[in-house]
């Protein structure tokens, strides 16, 4: 299979030769289990010029430094926070960047059962010869804890409280037993071995996390972009990515990204740039929403139109991409763009062009 055929690698795979770089670079001592040291770490996620190794999470370095440092203890990292603030992508570098390898993963849902937390079997191997080595299907967590590596729990809240409980002893005792394999068989975790786990604040109501889950794990939470000049220049360049397999579009112009970002901004917040009260939506206006809709514009402009991305593309694919058939929300949109995005039609052709397909847009609803 050729890697360009599969739509997206893990980032161990997508960031191979950062990773060899800073790995022939690494002068700093390695906790026990680690492929990079801390610093070194540190430096994938945030990057370093000096190594050719570029930034891949924005806006909390600190933040980034905490997680490592929990990582390097006892207990487990919880990544909470809104969805789209990158909580996901922050524990696959982490994992990429500490155990060379973030395919181990359990993805939460009500589905989910103890099992898939420990070992399930083969059945046909079961049946055929017993119980065996190679009957067991490990987990991604026993495969983390045999072999010293980050397991990555995404989703946590979905799963039901019992499989919630079930990680508690994991993690307490670093051991799964394997009784079918015999008396005392067990699999005890070794150096390296550590868990981040991740949970939208938006579910919090489905499952609340248990109090003893809450000691086991470091919890930080991650925060939308605060800096607009940052998160302008990484929509730009999430779609610049996203749109370098169609080489011949052009890139987006600063000020189509300046008017995404400035209405994403004023929606999740709830506050204009002019100090006025907007009702916000309950759609996520997250970063990823953002490039989400960017990347729609460009391909409508580049495949359907023939023309440059404009502010006019970005107004259509809002509705669509963001609120998709929520009516409060399109209501909370329509309202928006009557008070604030009129308002500044005066300001610039930008402006203006995405007053009048954003009103054209909701004039069908
Ligand atoms: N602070 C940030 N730094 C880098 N990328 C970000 C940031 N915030 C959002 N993103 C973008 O949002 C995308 C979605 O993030 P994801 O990890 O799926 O979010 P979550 O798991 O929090 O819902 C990321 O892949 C990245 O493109
Ligand atoms: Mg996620």
């Amino acid at each position: 299979m050729d890697v360009t055929d599969v739509q997206r690698l893990p980032a161990e795979q997508r960031f191979a030769d950062e990773l060899v770089r800073l790995r022939d670079n690494d002068k700093n001592d390695r906790p026990k289990g680690w492929q990079l040291s801390p610093r070194a770490v540190r430096s994938f996620v945030l990057g370093d010029s000096k190594l050719d190794v570029s930034q891949k999470f924005f806006g909390d370095d600190p933040l980034v430094d905490r997680c490592i440092v929990s990582l390097m203890g006892q207990q487990g990292l919880m990544l909470v926070g809104e969805p789209g603030t990158a909580k996901s992508l922050l524990s696959e570098l982490l994992s990429a960047a500490i155990s060379g390898d973030s395919n181990l993963v359990v993805q939460g849902s009500a589905g989910i059962l103890e099992d898939h937390l420990r070992y399930g079997w083969n059945y046909a191997l079961l049946l055929a010869e017993g119980p065996s080595e190679r009957a067991l299907v490990a987990s991604p967590v026993l495969t983390a804890m045999r072999d010293g590596k980050v397991a990555r729990l995404e989703e946590l809240t979905r799963c039901a409280p019992e499989v919630q409980d079930a990680m508690i002893s994991l993690l307490s005792e670093k051991t799964i037993s394997i009784p079918e394999l015999g008396p005392g068989q067990e699999v005890r975790a070794t150096p390296g071995f550590n868990v981040i786990g991740t949970a939208n604040l938006r579910d919090r109501g489905v499952h609340d996390m248990s109090s003893a889950l809450k000691r086991r794990f470091n919890f930080e939470t991650v925060q939308p972009i605060a800096d607009r000049e940052f998160e302008k220049a990484l929509v730009a360049r999430q779609v610049a990515e996203r749109m370098a397999e169609h080489p011949r579009a052009t890139e987006l112009d600063e000020k189509v990204v300046d008017v995404l970002v400035a209405v994403f901004r004023d929606l999740r917040t709830g506050t204009t740039e002019e100090g006025a009260t907007v009702a916000t939506p309950n759609s996520v206006m997250s970063t990823a929403e953002a490039v989400n809709v960017a990347h729609a514009a460009a391909l409508d402009a580049y495949y359907l139109d023939g023309a440059k991305t404009s502010t006019s593309h970005i107004a259509r694919q809002i509705r669509g991409v963001v609120f998709k058939d929520d009516p409060e929300d399109a209501r909370r949109f329509r309202s928006y763009i009557d008070q604030i995005a009129k308002a500044r039609m005066k300001r610039d052709k930008a402006w203006s062009e995405f007053y009048k397909a954003a009103k054209k847009d909701l004039g069908s609803l």
